[in-house]
């Protein structure tokens, strides 16, 4: 079940050309499982029509004929008590005054008037108008009233000139919609660091040794604890992903880089996600390793054990209450990722198989078991990445009770 699945979402649209991101926003929060109502603003039907938001919703979009017709009535007052959220994007300089000053003369405005629920506005408009104190006062009053804020973005401006004023991305706004919806979520107030994929241990400067991890499940795992409304912070080896919306991200390379990071940490739990590498070379060459020189003689060394110097470093004090690790294993799953929990004195591991074709690196599916330091187990069946981390973070919420 994502943050967003049957959620109540209006999407308010206004008269701004971003209002074709906006076609991709609702197709987005569609895809996320939500019930996104579209009400566009005159203006907003000029650039975009109901029909578009309407092919990717699936529902019907709400125009200002609508505020005049038969359910004229109810209407703007039905969508203000059944909204879980209302986010208006892109939002105009005229619609962000009407809104800081309580005009309601349009659906979208007179809505806005009526819902008590969360407000989310993504302006969008030239540099100038941007600028002005009435746009920044007017945003002023929003911010201090609890609606939040998201961008404008710097960059080319339809006006041709250069600034900010570009409404967010639509995967910004759908990032910044889904903290907003889970922050009174289980693990609200509470700090989780996640690793994710796979390190990378340089040979020389130019070629390093690493693995098949895709980061898929880290990310996965660092998004469902943000939308349990958890304060996150991803440190990831190179991956090919998308940084989650609102986590802090530590980008880093090496085995060492990653345990540095993690020690620089403290936190509720550790959800070591990461592949890391096991051996590194031990002495990497400065300069690119030339072919005329023949084929390099590489000697591995071992390379440092995070979970297991955590362990050790918690011994004095506690940096982080929870610790979850994996077992990533080939052979004898079970037997081994129990021997880790203990040697690697964890509260959770997830073990995994990665000999399946369906399971593990680079899939969006994985089929995992948890074994709890209490000596109880819980064999899951096959799930995305997604149901997988959500568990995670399900389990990770209760040991922390
Ligand atoms: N891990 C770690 N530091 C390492 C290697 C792994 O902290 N140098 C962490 C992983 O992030 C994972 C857990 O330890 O959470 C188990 O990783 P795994 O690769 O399955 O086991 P290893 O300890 O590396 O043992 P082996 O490779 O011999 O199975």
């Amino acid at each position: 079940m994502s943050i967003l699945s049957n959620k109540h979402i209006l999407l308010g649209v206004t008269g701004s050309i971003a209002g074709y991101k906006a076609a991709d926003l609702a197709s987005k929060l569609a895809q996320a499982g939500a019930l996104v109502d579209v009400i566009l603003t005159g203006a907003g039907e000029k650039f975009v029509t109901p029909l578009t938001f309407q092919s990717v919703t699936g529902r019907r979009a709400y125009t200002d004929k609508d505020l005049w017709g038969n359910e004229a009535h109810v209407l703007h007052v039905s969508f203000g008590k059944t909204a879980d959220l209302l986010v208006i994007a892109p939002c105009t300089a005229d619609t962000i005054a009407k809104l800081a000053n309580g005009i309601a003369d349009n659906l979208l405005t007179v809505t806005a008037l009526a819902a008590r629920c969360p407000l989310v506005i993504a302006p969008a408009m030239d540099g100038g108008m941007f600028d002005h104190p009435a746009t920044q006062e007017n945003l002023a009053k929003l911010k201090e009233r609890g609606a939040v804020i998201v961008g404008p973005a710097e960059g080319h401006l339809a006006s041709g000139l250069t600034g900010a004023g570009r409404m967010s991305e639509p995967a910004e706004i759908l990032g910044q919609v889904r903290i907003v919806l889970g922050r009174n979520g289980k693990l609200a107030g509470k700090r989780i660091v996640v690793t994710a994929g796979g390190t990378q241990e340089a040979l020389d400067p130019v070629r390093a040794i690493t693995n098949h991890s895709s980061g898929k499940q880290g990310y996965a795992i660092a998004q469902a604890a943000l939308d349990a409304g958890a304060d996150v912070c991803l440190i990831t080896a190179p991956t090919a992903l998308t940084q989650p919306v609102g986590a802090r991200v530590i980008k880093v390379n090496s085995a060492m880089e990653m345990l540095n990071a993690v020690l620089a940490e403290s936190a509720d739990a550790l959800i070591m996600a990461a592949a890391v590498a096991d051996f590194t070379p031990k002495t990497p060459a400065k300069n690119k390793m030339k072919k005329r020189d023949g084929i390099p003689q590489v000697e591995l060394t071992a390379a440092v054990d995070i979970l297991g110097t955590v362990a050790s470093s918690q011994l004095s004090g506690k940096r982080f209450h929870i610790v979850v690790g994996f077992a990533a294993e080939s052979q004898n799953l079970l037997e081994n990722a129990a021997e880790k929990l203990k040697s690697k004195k964890l509260d959770l591991i997830v073990a995994n198989d990665i000999s399946a074709n369906d399971a593990g690196f680079a899939v969006d599916t994985n089929r995992v078991t948890f074994l709890f330091a209490n000596g109880t187990k819980e064999i899951l069946p096959l799930m995305s990445k997604t149901e997988v981390a959500e568990k995670i973070i399900e389990h990770t919420s209760k040991l922390l009770e």
